[in-house]
């Protein structure tokens, strides 16, 4: 799928103070001379910033890492995680389309997309709170189908927990992201049949879960709500 920067595109962007000190703890983190290297966690965290990827973001980015422009553009329309346009304000869906996601359900989950929030892929919803795109596999194929919601997975689903997730997110709330059908991870949903002897010791949810109970960031705008920097370095 051709990726292209947004039509309409915002004046400027810069970190906020706090994005900024993170960004050069990040850049630190490479040899001299491969600063590059930081190129996705800043464009990352520009885009947790914004709400998506801006063509001002990208060159802001590609100017704190002494990068060409186009390689930053090459980077950014390279990987569905960064959203060239703008997205739902609460939330941008991301379902898996692939093989074991198709076959278990996804387009299921598609059509609740399209009815609840837009009949188009990447079309803000009327309220302006969701959008939605069919993505190619992301990696949780065993707990299939799913979708990516923000930085977590929602797994096991079908057309109904999937329906009150989306209620949930409306609401306000941030649903426990991983699978909905009750499975701890990713084994048999009658119970594991080898490995049962740590089942004792385990957590109360599966590592990832976990991370995101703890972090509570499922689709947080890290600095949205601060003022950018402003001479912007
Ligand atoms: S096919 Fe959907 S996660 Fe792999």
């Amino acid at each position: 799928m051709l990726r292209r920067l947004h039509h309409e595109q915002p004046e400027n962007f810069a970190f906020t103070k706090k994005n900024l000190t993170w960004a050069k703890e990040q850049i630190k983190k490479y040899p001299e001379g491969r600063e590059a290297s930081a190129i996705i966690p800043l464009l990352w965290r520009a885009q947790e910033q914004e709400g998506w990827l801006t063509r001002p973001a990208i060159e802001y980015v590609s100017d704190l890492l002494n990068m060409a422009y186009i390689r930053a553009l090459e980077v950014a329309s390279f990987y569905f995680m960064f959203q060239l346009q703008p997205v739902g304000e609460v939330a941008h869906i991301q379902v898996c389309g692939t093989t074991s996601c198709m076959i278990s359900g996804a387009e299921d989950l598609a059509k609740v997309c399209e009815k609840l929030i837009s009949k188009n892929q990447h079309e803000i919803s009327k309220n302006g709170k969701f959008s939605w795109e069919e993505v190619e596999c992301l990696g949780a194929c065993s707990n299939a189908p799913m979708v990516q919601i923000g930085k977590d997975f929602y797994e096991d689903l079908n057309s109904e927990n999937f329906k009150k997730i989306l209620m949930q997110f409306e609401e306000g709330k941030v649903p426990k992201p991983g699978p909905q059908n009750g499975r701890y991870a990713a084994e048999p949903l009658s119970g594991l049949t080898t490995l049962s002897e740590y089942e004792a010791d385990k957590m109360t949810f599966n590592a990832s879960v976990n991370l995101a109970v703890e972090l509570k960031d499922t689709i947080a705008r890290i600095g949205a709500q601060e003022k950018p920097n402003k001479d912007g370095k």
